[in-house]
């Protein structure tokens, strides 16, 4: 510097040398000795417009620094005393270079050039370019690893709600967008189709991005493929050969899943609950299995490539006149759409995600969608497919579990008409009281706790608890009198009965055809013995019902009846009943034999033998657990297995209570009626008293208002009354 500078006036003026001074690309400020301006050129004046008075000879440094400080840059935070401060630190300095940020967003590298004694030159070089290029490397390293991580979480997220609203939420992040949908492909029922459901012409169904295609479906600047190659590469617009199905007979559509957008205040669909209101998009016009060539969404979907529409206003290749009427009526201006179809490993489409209007990140502006940010969001759109596939898949398949588990219990439901319903409203009953559970706050349950999975897994075994039913014979499960069999054998035995009265009457006509004998005596007797079978008779029927108990008398009765002979059709000499109908009719109480009470009891055998066949994954794994236990007492004298309280879990033990409170609440035979609340509850009660039901959990089914709840809404109004806690409880009211 002392070489070119040497003392005196360094005023460059009058010469050539002025004239290229100022009219060099960088800024140049010269200084004097006492560090007051001597001269300042074009480009510093521009980079310094806010300031352009305070720019002229004589003006101290620090002056024009303050200044700058209050007008002219950007101090990132910094109150304009301390950016001064260490504005002034450098350049008394001298010899240094730094960045400054002006306030329109330029960035200067500024470099002190300082002489002692002489004075200096400060210079400033734009270096905009770099630092925008600096910062979309940095934007873009750090945009890559968002969206690594946004695939890590993608592949985590089991719910398919709230894997697409992560998926719209990032696409609008990475490209700083207004607005966006994802649309699902689905298969809509054939039935909501109509022939005249043609497709809008004008719209292509959706108004807010509808269009109609003037030329081929290519932004601007991009080469057209002639659309019958753009056809014929991915979709077959009338059949799908691999199916042999006409298109016009498979009505598929883009549903909208989830739609955001800022400006208008919309949320709508994904977990957010509320419905969507627009209808699904048709992709083949039902009547001529044409593609639906008239929506953006619709063709990103038939082509399976982006489109990408800078702006809706200016397309020449595009009409957007909906969208135009619904920006009219909602006072909103649509203008940029990137549109990307989302497609899974088979490379089939099964959504769309559309974005709306890109946003400056600096000014807010409604710009076109950066080329990079759609390589990102394609990229994030093509992860995003494979896990939402994936997911939809498993879904579907836990519905389809589901299903084939509910169609078991609905199976065994149907078995029997008194005790319907009972396999579906045990695991009701049960979910709700493991709701109580997870809901206490104090007392035994206060840290009890099911995750979803957990929740899910007593559901499962709800449903499944008394699947062994399905091998139960139905005359045993719905045996409603003693002789019944797979039929009601007391028919037979009244047929006998009538037999009997007929032959007595034969033989009483031979006897007074013989002769011989006193025939007023004769038909005496008759009558007597015929009023003795119609009394053993109504004895037998009475004894069938199983109404009343079975003294011995009574079944000394039967057994002497059962000793009687009758003619047989083979004409032999048989005993009146056989011993399994005597047997059956000395049942001392209801219907059943000990033999069938084993039947019936052995259905949780079977439940758990077939329980244990199914290869039940790790969150399932305690299904046979939950189900199998539910006639297991407290003290060890349930069965199967005679498990006591503490080798039981406590879902099997919330089972065990659904279950007998299901049962006792059920109207169980068409004669008898339905036990009132209060009855029912009085014997869980004692069953508690004896150990049979677990104390805490009962005392939870009672306070919580479980019971209450459950029989507001299954049992009939006649049967709810007053149930007193403090009894129940064993508490002094
Ligand atoms: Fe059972
Ligand atoms: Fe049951």
């Amino acid at each position: 510097m002392t070489d070119v500078l040497p003392a005196g006036d360094h005023r460059i003026n009058g010469s050539a040398l002025e004239a290229v001074f100022e009219i060099l690309p960088m800024g140049l400020m010269l200084f004097d000795a006492g560090d007051r301006l001597l001269q300042c050129n074009a480009a510093a004046r521009d980079y310094f417009a806010p300031i352009a008075k305070a720019i002229k000879p004589g003006a101290s440094f620090e002056k024009l620094a303050r200044r700058m400080a209050e007008q002219a840059v950007r101090r990132d935070g910094a109150s304009a005393d301390d950016w001064l401060a260490a504005r002034l630190g450098r350049h008394r300095n001298g010899d240094v270079a730094f960045e400054e940020q002006l306030a329109d967003g330029r960035w200067l590298r500024v470099s002190e050039n300082l002489v002692a004694g002489i004075g200096g030159m400060v210079v400033y070089d734009d270096i905009t370019a770099q630092k925008t290029h600096e910062r979309k490397v940095r934007e873009s390293a750090s945009r890559y690893q968002d969206l690594n991580n946004i695939g890590v979480a993608l592949s985590a997220e089991k719910n398919v709600n709230r894997l697409l609203e992560m998926i719209l939420q990032e696409a609008k992040k990475i490209s700083n967008a207004d607005g966006g949908t994802v649309y699902l492909y689905a298969n809509q029922e054939a039935s909501d189709w109509k022939p005249k459901d043609r497709i809008d012409q004008r719209s292509g169904g959706d108004r807010r991005s509808g269009y109609d295609r003037r030329g081929p479906l290519v932004a601007k600047g991009e080469k057209a493929k002639p659309l019958k190659e753009r056809r014929a590469g991915l979709m077959d617009m009338r059949s799908d050969r691999r199916l042999d199905i006409d298109r016009r007979a498979r009505p598929d559509v883009l549903k909208s899943a989830i739609m955001l957008n800022d400006t208008l205040d919309i949320a709508m669909g994904g977990t957010t609950g509320k419905e969507i209101p627009f209808p699904p998009l048709r992709i083949f016009d039902p009547v001529t299995g044409e593609g639906n060539y008239r929506n953006v969404a619709t063709v990103a979907a038939l082509t399976g490539e982006t489109v990408d529409i800078p702006d809706a206003y200016d397309s020449e290749e595009f009409d957007f006149s909906g969208t135009k009427a619904f920006d009219a009526a909602n006072d909103y201006r649509s203008k940029s759409f990137l549109t990307i179809p989302m497609k899974n490993k088979q490379d089939e489409v099964i959504g769309v995600l559309q974005m709306i209007n890109a946003r400056d990140r600096d000014s807010g502006e409604t710009i076109a969608f950066d080329p990079e940010d759609r390589k990102i969001i394609e990229s994030l759109a093509s992860q995003a497919a494979v896990t939402l596939d994936n997911q939809m898949l498993l879904e579907g398949q836990k519905v389809l579990l589901d299903s084939f588990i509910q169609l078991i219990a609905g199976a065994i439901d149907e078995k029997s008409p008194y005790t319907g319903g009972h396999c579906e409203r045990v695991p009701k009953l049960t979910e709700m009281l493991a709701e109580a559970a997870c809901q206490a706050t104090t007392g035994p349950f206060r840290d009890f706790q099911l995750t979803a999975e957990e929740k899910y897994e007593l559901h499962i075994a709800g449903w499944m608890h008394d699947c062994g039913k399905v091998t139960t014979p139905e005359y045993v499960v719905d045996k409603s009198t003693k002789l019944e069999t797979i039929y009601d054998r007391i028919e037979t035995v009244v047929t006998r009965f009538e037999t009997l009265k007929r032959d007595a009457e034969i033989a009483c006509l031979k006897d007074l055809a013989a002769g011989g004998i006193d025939p007023a005596r004769r038909e005496a007797e008759h009558r007597a013995e015929l009023e003795r079978l119609d009394a053993d008779r109504e004895f037998i029927k009475q004894a069938n019902v199983g109404g009343e108990f079975m003294d011995d008398d009574k079944k000394d009765r039967v057994r002497r009846i059962a000793a009687m002979t009758w003619r047989a059709p083979d004409g032999e000499e048989a005993p009146f009943l056989d011993e399994n109908e005597s047997y059956n009719l000395c049942i001392s109480r209801g219907t059943l034999t000990a033999e069938e009470r084993t039947i019936i009891n052995d259905h949780i055998v079977v439940t758990i033998e077939m329980l244990a066949k199914l290869p039940f994954p790790k969150s399932l794994r305690r299904v046979p657990e939950y189900a199998g236990g539910h006639h297991e007492k407290m003290d060890g004298t349930g069965y199967p297995r005679g498990l006591k309280r503490n080798q039981m879990s406590t879902p099997a033990r919330m089972m065990a209570i659904a279950d007998i409170f299901e049962a006792l609440t059920a109207a169980d035979r068409p004669y008898k009626k339905a036990k009132p609340l209060s009855v029912a509850m009085k014997i869980m009660g004692f069953m508690k008293n004896d150990n049979h039901i677990d104390p805490d959990l009962f005392e939870l089914f009672v306070e919580s208002g479980v019971y209450r709840e459950y029989a507001e809404n299954f049992l009939a109004p006649d049967q709810i009354d007053e149930v007193d806690h403090d009894a129940l409880l064993g508490r002094k009211s």
